[in-house]
């Protein structure tokens, strides 16, 4: 398919400026002539500016920049929605809050088409706060509680969510921070956690087999959201929000792998780069790395390749 990269440079979302910059430090890394170098054709669509909405009544809770957020969001789920019809839609960060809107229109997306939307959520946190239980007002901790259509979060979007993503069809992976009152709503909702012990005790193949299985089964659509902040800080700095013990380079990579040999991944966002926080470059050279990987690159050949992500398979 067509690659459908998209600018959102979203920083409404955090406390840590710098995030604004992340889409074109990606271009700076060359991730378009990476993608056509793997053969695919790409279509930038530069950056987008949310479009002006009405003031909003101040709702309950903790909620910073909750109208700029609403606006990001308002703008971005159609556009997301649209870009889907044509391809594979690759959303270039800004900030985490960004995957309100993008994975809103890829769940409207997959309805359309009779398919269920999958989210593999890799992170070190779980952003399924709600103005209700965060403690920092940070919005980009509650993208997840959003697209999952959780009533304090609903007036983000033009109209409360028809598509809403199942919470136990988000599955989350390198976990190593969550607030306590998040915790509850976790449970609560059912969301799949594979935190860092997980990965300690077995690694990436299993907890991520059980997605794709479970994924191919219900021939649904798998969304991947990848926060800078999953990975290890010492291999990836340029994020505001580290937290030590993440995700290993090798342990990326192979997820990355796997994920295109599955042939089910239907869009992807890159978000939480902060290029303000990188050094020489190296964070959005990973990034621009990993994606590779997602769309097919192998340091060798494979005995067993399969064609590359697609979602419009069958
Ligand atoms: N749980 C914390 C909060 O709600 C941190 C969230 C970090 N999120 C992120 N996308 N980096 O403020
Ligand atoms: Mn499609
Ligand atoms: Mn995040
Ligand atoms: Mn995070």
């Amino acid at each position: 398919p067509t690659i459908h990269l998209l600018g959102v440079p979203v920083q409404d979302g955090t406390h840590e400026k710098g995030c604004l910059m992340g889409p074109d430090a990606l271009r700076t890394a060359g991730l378009r002539d990476t993608l056509e170098g793997l053969g695919f054709d790409c279509v930038d669509h530069g950056n987008l500016s949310p479009a002006a909405i009405d003031p909003m009544p101040a709702g309950k809770g903790n909620a910073l920049q909750f109208d700029a957020i609403a606006s990001w969001t308002r703008t971005l789920a159609p556009k997301a929605y649209e870009m889907a019809k044509n391809g594979f839609p690759l959303f270039m960060g800004g900030d985490h809050s960004l995957s309100m809107g993008s994975v809103a229109g890829m769940a409207r997306h997959a309805a359309e088409e009779g398919r269920e939307l999958f989210v593999l959520w890799l992170d070190a946190h779980t952003d399924f706060n709600t103005p209700l239980t965060s403690e920092s007002g940070n919005m980009h901790g509650m993208s997840v509680a959003a697209f999952c259509g959780l009533p304090e979060l609903s007036g983000l979007y033009e109209a409360p969510l028809d598509h809403p993503v199942n919470p136990a069809q988000v599955h989350m992976m390198g976990i190593r921070s969550i607030d306590q009152k998040e915790r509850d709503l976790l449970r609560r909702h059912h969301v799949k956690i594979n935190d860092m012990r997980v990965l300690d005790e077995m690694g990436v193949i299993r907890p991520l087999m059980e997605l794709i299985d479970e994924v191919k089964s219900r021939n649904a659509m798998l969304h991947v959201s990848l926060d800078v902040d999953f990975l290890d800080p010492e291999i990836a700095p340029a994020v505001g929000t580290t937290v030590p013990g993440g995700a290993t380079l090798r342990e990326a990579h192979l997820i990355m792998e796997l994920l295109h040999e599955s042939g089910y991944v239907s869009s992807l966002d890159l978000v939480e780069l902060n290029p303000f926080l990188d050094h020489r470059g190296k964070t959005a050279e990973l990034l621009t790395d990993l994606t590779a990987s997602l769309f097919g690159r192998t340091i060798f050949d494979r005995p067993t390749r399969r064609p590359g992500p697609r979602h419009r398979s069958v």
